[in-house]
This record gives C-alpha cells, structure tokens and sequence, in this order.
C-alpha cells in the first residue's frame, strides 16, 4: 500500500480531509483532521504537511471545508459571514491569510489565484466549483507524477545510452519529493520509484523463468542504488524521503549532507544523476527548492553528473523573471539549535513509548550555545545555468544553444 500523507472523502456537501502527521514520522503514523483554513494554515505552518504539491493540496482543501462550514446553515447563524453580501471581502482575506504561511512554494499561490477566480457568485455555487477544482487538483497531480517519472526515467535512460554508459549506476536527491509531499507518487522521487521498476522488471526478465523474460530488453544502464541526501536541518531526507525508500524496498543508502563529493568521488556504483524536486520555477528556469539544493548542483557540474529538477508546471511562476526576486522563507532559529527526534531504546532500537500516551517519547537535543545566532534559511536558488532539464508532465525542458529551456517532447 503507498503511503498517504492527504486522506479525502470527496461525498459532495459532506467532505472530509485529515492529513499525516508529517512531524511524527517514521515512527508514528497519526491523522489530523482539516475543517477549516486556520487548520490548513496551521498544518501547513508547522510543517505537519509540507512540499509543494501536498501544501498546495491541503490548502485547498481547507477552502473546501471552509466553505462547507458556511453552508451549513446553523453555522452561519452564529457566524459573521452571514452577512453574503461581504463573502467575496471575507474569502478573499481568509486567502491572503492562507497565502501567508509558506511563502516560497508557489503551488498554494498559484492555485488560490484560480480560487479567487472562482469567488463570483452565491456561496452554493462557490462551493461547488472549488469542488470541482480540489478533485481535479487531487487527481491530476497524482497523474502527473506518474507521468512525469516516466518521463524523467526514458529521459535519463536516453541520455546514458547516447554516451554509451552501460551497466548499474546509482542517483542522488534531497529533501522529501515522494508520495508525503504530492497527492502520491511524487516527483523527483517518482522519477526514481520509475527507474527502480524499470530496473526490477529488467532483473525479472534476466530470470529465465520469470514471463517478463520474454519481454524485449529496454535498456543496458539500470538504477540500482538511490542515495537520499539527510537534508539538514529539517531531516526530511532522513525521516521521510528514507521512510518511503524502505517502505517501497528501493535500495538505498543515507548520506550526510556533507558526504556527497566524497561519494561521488569514491563510490563503486558511478552516480549518474540527482533528481531535485522544486518549490518555485521562475521563468528563466532559475529553481526554489530546499537549502543544500544548490550546492548539490554545483558538485554534479563539478563531476559531470546531470541535474534534474522535476516538477509539475503547476509549480512555474509565470510572473517573476529571475531567482533573485523569489522570497525565501526563513525558518526560526531553533528548528537550527536543535536537533529534533525521538528517545530511542538502546537495547531495542525501537522507540521509547511514552506509557500515558502511548506515544514516542519526543527528544530535542540541543546542538549550539542557545544564544549562538543562526541562519535559517529554508530553501536556496539554484541558477538555471546548473540545471541539466526540467522534468514535467508535459515533457523535459532541456536547454538550447541560446542557453534557455525549450520543451522537448518524450519519445518511447
Ligand atoms: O520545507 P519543505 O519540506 O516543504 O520543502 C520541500 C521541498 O523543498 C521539496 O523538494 C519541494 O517542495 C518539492 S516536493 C514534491
């Protein structure tokens, strides 16, 4: 079963969303219910869901369910938005209130954008096309994502053939782009989960006795290893991005964030690409997306490994022209100080449960002097200039001689 970070009951007039729990991870599983947008907010803000597509997601839906509480007509006796009059002023603030909790992913802009499009009518009418817009939003990322690995795994596979690579080769990627941040799948992790059947369907066919022997072989390079990158401070990569790779038994191994030159140079299975997720692409292809992001570009052009962005074009920014004028968000100071866990049984390995709540007992371990002022950035920009394609379900954007993306379309 894959894993679900967003559950929603789509029954029209009665819907119903509850999130994971993201913080928990990996060693709980626990789902927050959503009625509103100051939940939405507040999952959003803490990080309780993160990644593009999933805030994105989960934002909507707030608006959703927000929205489905002013239908309900005894909600609205005891509310100040009875007065219809005012909907549109008061929806309208209550987005720029959503707005304002992750400011770097634009995902949630660009789709409250549309919402606010949407917010011209009666309150019923409203209602339904949000409706319509969350379904479509919910199922065409998750379509997207898998077309998008598809599409980044042939493309990859294209390239290594044109240089002739043959044999096993093993990839990179930060951060946590897997079905925890997408409504599934994901994106630079789809790619990789497409590569890693790929290569298992090229196992099966080596096995004579396996009906996908018969089957035509498809390519001479095979993915055989994904190296997730810890991601620091947050961990996504060592508390989700790892928790997915097990969960779907693709073979990897963790690195330190400073460990990547040092793999790269020393490493028996050849790295031959890093597949990043995206929080902004702006329109001369310059990329948003978690801190280390950049510097991991800047070793692949060192090495001559390709560096693949990958994203759903609901994450262009259509409207700045260069990275430098993306906002990126700053994340308090003590998400840096201190490194956040859970208490784990020396002789188990296995979580200390808290015997009240039946919980993982929680650990925040201070690794600075409290009054050491830190930086705290939670994305970078990685120039275009270091970015080998951008992977999207349309297709991968590579690069002409003018040094700009152009769509290419992907052949099979
Ligand atoms: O701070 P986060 O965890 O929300 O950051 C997430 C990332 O940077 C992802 O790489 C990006 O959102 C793409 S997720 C498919």
């Amino acid at each position: 079963m894959s894993l679900k970070a967003i559950v929603f009951d789509r029954t029209p007039g009665s819907c119903k969303v509850q999130v994971l729990d993201q913080l928990l991870l990996p060693y709980q599983s626990q789902y927050l219910a959503i009625n509103s947008i100051d939940d939405g907010f507040r999952v959003i803000k803490s990080m309780q869901v993160r990644g593009a597509p999933a805030i994105a997601i989960v934002g909507v839906l707030s608006i959703l369910l927000e929205c489905q509480l002013l239908l309900d007509e005894s909600f609205l006796r005891t509310q100040s938005y009875y007065d219809l009059a005012h909907l549109s002023d008061r929806l309208n603030q209550r987005l720029d209130f959503l707005l304002s909790s992750r400011p770097t992913a634009v995902n949630l802009s660009n789709a409250i954008n549309d919402i606010r499009r949407l917010i011209k009518s009666d309150l019923k009418m409203i209602y339904d096309s949000i409706y319509k817009y969350a379904c479509d939003l919910v199922d065409e990322d998750f379509a997207d994502n898998v077309t998008m690995g598809e599409n980044g795994a042939k493309h990859l596979l294209k390239e290594l053939e044109k240089e002739q690579f043959q044999g096993d080769f093993g990839v990179l990627t930060i951060c946590n782009t897997g079905s925890l941040a997408t409504s599934g799948y994901g994106t630079a992790l789809g790619v990789i989960r497409s590569l890693h059947q790929r290569s298992k369907a090229e196992n099966d066919s080596a096995d004579p006795t396996s009906p996908a022997s018969k089957k035509a072989k498809t390519s001479n390079a095979k993915m055989v290893r994904v190296f997730p990158l810890e991601t620091r401070p947050y961990n996504q990569g060592s508390r989700l991005t790892a928790y997915e790779l097990l969960h779907d038994e693709i073979p990897s191994t963790l690195i330190t964030d400073s460990s990547i030159s040092y793999l790269i140079s020393t490493s028996k299975i050849p790295i031959k690409a890093a597949f990043v997720g995206a929080d902004r692409i702006v329109k001369n292809g310059d990329t948003a997306n978690k801190i280390g992001t950049f510097q991991l570009s800047l070793i692949c052009r060192h090495f001559g490994i390709k560096f693949y962005v990958v994203a759903p074009t609901t994450t262009f920014d259509n409207r700045t022209e260069t990275g430098d004028k993306i906002v990126v968000e700053e994340r308090p100071p003590n998400e840096f100080r201190f490194v956040q866990g859970t208490l784990i049984d020396g002789s188990s390995s296995l979580p200390v449960i808290d015997q009240l709540s039946n919980t993982p007992v929680k650990a925040k371990v201070g690794i600075t002097p409290l009054d050491m002022p830190v930086w705290n950035p939670s994305f970078d920009i990685t120039p275009h200039d270091y970015i080998d394609g951008i992977i999207t379900e349309k297709g991968v954007f590579t690069k002409a001689e003018d040094g700009k993306f152009h769509l290419e379309s992907v052949s099979v």
